[in-house]
């Protein structure tokens, strides 16, 4: 089914001039930007995206890392979008994510890992609110 997916292109990603490559790969999968904006999160955004992981040990650095320099955040649709998005970034961890995907083949390590993907359909919605109004959520007249 079609889908729309939140994708953050992390701090490392910008630093080191590896957006034009992420997206590139993710429309190599079909998949259409709807959406697409340069942000600097401030703490309480960073810590409403990352919620879920609050009693983390790593949920300091996680936003300390996220809101350290500007980030490029973006709507992706297409066909189980949230799927096809978290296919290509591989597994969180660079060591283990497979050759070929986006952490495999680029990130560096474990909070340095260059991309967000929303890891569901729900998580999708409440992510794509949080940073995006629907009016900024554009429809492809040519999309489908
Ligand atoms: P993300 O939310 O950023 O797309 O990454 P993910 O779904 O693959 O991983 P998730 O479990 O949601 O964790 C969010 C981010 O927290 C950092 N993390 N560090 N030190 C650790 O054990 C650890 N575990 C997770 C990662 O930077 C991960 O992207
Ligand atoms: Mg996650």
């Amino acid at each position: 089914m079609k889908q729309r997916t939140l994708v953050l292109l992390k701090p490392d990603a910008l630093e080191r001039g590896l957006v034009g490559e992420i997206i590139s790969r993710l429309e190599g999968w079909g998949l259409k930007i709807i959406a697409m904006k340069m942000i600097w999160m401030d703490e309480a955004l960073a810590e409403r995206h990352y919620a879920v992981h609050r009693d983390k040990p790593f949920f300091a650095g996680l936003v300390n890392f996220i809101t350290s320099s500007p980030i490029i955040a973006a709507v992706f649709e297409g066909e189980d979008a949230v799927e096809v998005v978290r296919r290509a970034m591989g597994e969180t961890d660079p060591a283990i994510a497979r050759p070929g995907t986006i952490r495999g083949d680029l990130a560096q390590d474990i909070e340095r890992n260059l991309i967000h993907g929303s890891d569901s359909v729900e998580t999708a919605k409440r992510e794509i609110a949080l940073f995006f109004s629907n009016a900024e959520n554009f429809k492809l007249p040519r999309g489908d």
